[in-house]
């Protein structure tokens, strides 16, 4: 029989169960314990795995057996809780991985020294959809890049982290795997409009090189949810939207050089959840012992740009 990676969950409110269920039906993790505080959570946990050990305190998980712990905490917590295990095993961090720069060097730190891998949950850089366009734009298939826009509205609002921190995260780390390079120019308007803790929208213009522009509206507060993405070429547009089921991705070619004609065209693309291509992403890198997208100071760098927003 196949050996299976052992997991810990830390943290079964929202997020967790979604990814409790994708290690389940990669059928390459078996998870082992699930971690929470909150008893309503834990009668949960215990429902949907039964054969788990579910406890509410992660320092009494048995680290001999884990091969992988997952926090999906708050947050506010996960500096601590990484930092916890990352000495004796691998670590996936929901994003964001932490609430500032020192916090995400430090345990990049930790991670290198111990030679354990710390993964972060940016899942938009494992759809089908972005890794079509990256395609696009490394063939320039449509020209050169030349504006991208983002908008990214309606989202729990958050106690532990600003706007920037919790949604522009998911743009930063889009771009930085589609450009694989860094603003030279960051300017951003964020403010709070509901009187609560952090601020609640931003604007965010960032200048790359080759005067490619990009434009990024976040907020949590919207009636709507809005998860799209435009990018303009000199020979067309690419629409990416998140909320379609099917038609992800809608390209719009110029029908000639200079025309404002356009043709559409419907690419069909690898609709599998990105959260499980995360997970098989892990299993390998666990195997294999390596950690191709998270190794060149990823993390750091993205932190770096929310930091300086
Ligand atoms: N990748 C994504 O697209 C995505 C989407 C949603 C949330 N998230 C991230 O996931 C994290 C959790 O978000 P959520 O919406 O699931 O929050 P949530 O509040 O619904 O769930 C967090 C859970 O952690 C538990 N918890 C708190 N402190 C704990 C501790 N010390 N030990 C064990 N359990 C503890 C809470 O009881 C709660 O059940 C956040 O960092 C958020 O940014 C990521």
């Amino acid at each position: 029989m196949k050996m299976k990676f052992k997991l810990a969950i830390i943290g079964y409110g929202y997020w967790g169960p979604k990814l409790a269920r994708n290690f389940l039906n990669s059928s390459k993790f078996d998870i082992s314990f699930i971690v929470d505080k909150h008893k309503k959570n834990l009668i949960k946990a215990k429902n949907d795995f039964p054969l788990a050990k579910i406890i509410d305190n992660y320092k009494n998980i048995d680290l001999d057996y884990i091969d992988l712990v997952v926090v999906s905490s708050p947050t506010s917590t996960h500096y601590e809780i990484a930092k916890f295990f990352l000495k004796n095993t691998n670590v996936l961090v929901e994003k964001p991985l932490a609430i500032n720069i020192s916090q995400v060097v430090e345990l990049e730190k930790i991670s290198r020294k111990f030679r354990n891998n710390l993964f972060v949950d940016y899942p938009f850089i494992f759809s089908g959809s972005i890794n079509y366009i990256k395609k696009i734009i490394q063939q320039k298939r449509l020209g050169k890049l030349l504006e991208i826009e983002s908008y990214r509205e309606q989202a729990p609002v958050r106690k532990d982290a600003n706007v920037i921190w919790d949604l522009c995260v998911h743009d930063i780390s889009i771009l930085k795997y589609l450009l694989n390079d860094d603003p030279s120019k960051i300017n951003s308007i964020k403010y709070n409009t509901s009187n609560g803790k952090n601020e609640d929208t931003a604007y965010v213009h960032l200048q790359y090189r080759n005067q490619l522009n990009v434009f990024i509206k976040n907020s949590w507060l919207s009636p709507v949810k809005i998860r799209t993405i435009k990018f303009k070429f000199t020979n067309g547009f690419i629409i990416c939207d998140e909320n379609e089921s099917i038609y992800k991705v809608q390209i719009y070619r110029k029908t000639k050089k200079n025309s404002l004609n356009y043709k559409m065209e419907l690419p069909e693309i690898d609709l599998t959840e990105p959260l499980l291509n995360l997970v098989n992403y892990i299993s390998k890198s666990i195997k294999n012992r390596s950690n191709k997208i998270f190794k060149k100071k990823f993390n750091i760098e993205i932190s770096k740009i929310l930091q300086k927003i």
